[in-house]
């Protein structure tokens, strides 16, 4: 794994936002595949303004997220749907036909997960995977388990992880219990997977993750078996690393 270090959240989202802008600017036509939560904003304001700029053209480009929450529809403002329209989709030239999110109103989940499947199977797996981390380790919402699940599953939540999203909603009570998250198979057959995290909240959940054993109880462990992993991190969620490791410098392959 490539770990490159950034000095504030503004700067994992310029280092970040390159890496993608990089991607569609050698493929135009690129499947990207996105998250939500805090940790892409400052990315996301990075791309609007690459593509504001005109220097990244998002015509041709094709997005699959990770998740969304099971209840509700794309208006709701809690919605991932929502939160992607409203932080990048709408402000960039992309085909909003060619975005993609689970569907949380689907009335057969299965079939919703199986068409998820296959649109990442018809698209050969994402170009670029775009990853945040849970406080837990999880990715997605694929949540600390006995074992990894490959497919597009639905996932009931932890306690914890319907708390640390509360802040987003009236209170925990209104935190969906469900969601629908695209599976280990979906993550790992990206080409290239980009991870970044924030604050020292996400330290341990990084230090398990990079120098901790493979371990679906550390869901973002598996990322140490994908060859194209790059995580891109703030000194606050890296203070772990650095103290275990001595390492001092910008860049480091661990
Ligand atoms: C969101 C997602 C989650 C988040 C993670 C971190 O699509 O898949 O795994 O990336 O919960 O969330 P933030 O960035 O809000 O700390």
């Amino acid at each position: 794994m490539r770990i490159i270090a950034a000095v504030d959240s503004k700067d994992v989202g310029r280092k970040t936002a390159n890496r993608i802008a990089a991607q569609v600017i050698v493929k135009p036509d690129s499947v990207l595949g996105l998250a939500t939560g805090s940790s892409p904003l400052t990315t996301y304001a990075q791309l609007i303004e690459g593509c504001e700029s005109g220097d990244v053209d998002y015509s041709r480009v094709s997005t699959i997220n990770l998740d969304e929450y099971v209840g509700l529809s794309g208006e709701h403002d809690q919605s991932y749907r929502y939160f992607m329209n409203h932080n990048l989709f709408d402000h960039i030239n992309v085909d909003k036909s060619r975005t993609n999110v689970p569907n949380g109103l689907a009335a057969d989940s299965a079939a919703e997960c199986a068409r998820y499947d296959a649109l990442i199977a018809a698209a050969g797996g994402t170009d670029l995977q775009l990853l945040g981390i849970g406080n837990n380790g999880h990715i997605g919402f694929n949540e600390p388990d006995e074992t990894f699940t490959a497919a597009t599953h639905v996932v009931e939540l932890t306690e914890g992880t319907r708390q640390a999203n509360a802040r987003f909603f009236t209170s925990i009570d209104a935190v969906p219990t469900h969601a629908i998250t695209m599976g280990m198979r979906g993550i790992m057959t990206s080409k290239c997977i980009v991870l970044i995290a924030m604050g020292v909240g996400k330290s341990q959940a990084l230090y398990d993750s990079i120098l901790g054993p493979v371990t679906p109880l550390i869901p973002a462990s598996i990322l140490q078996l994908h060859p194209n992993c790059t995580i891109i991190a703030d000194e606050a969620a890296l203070s772990l690393i650095r103290e275990e490791t001595g390492w001092t410098g910008e860049t480091i392959e661990l």
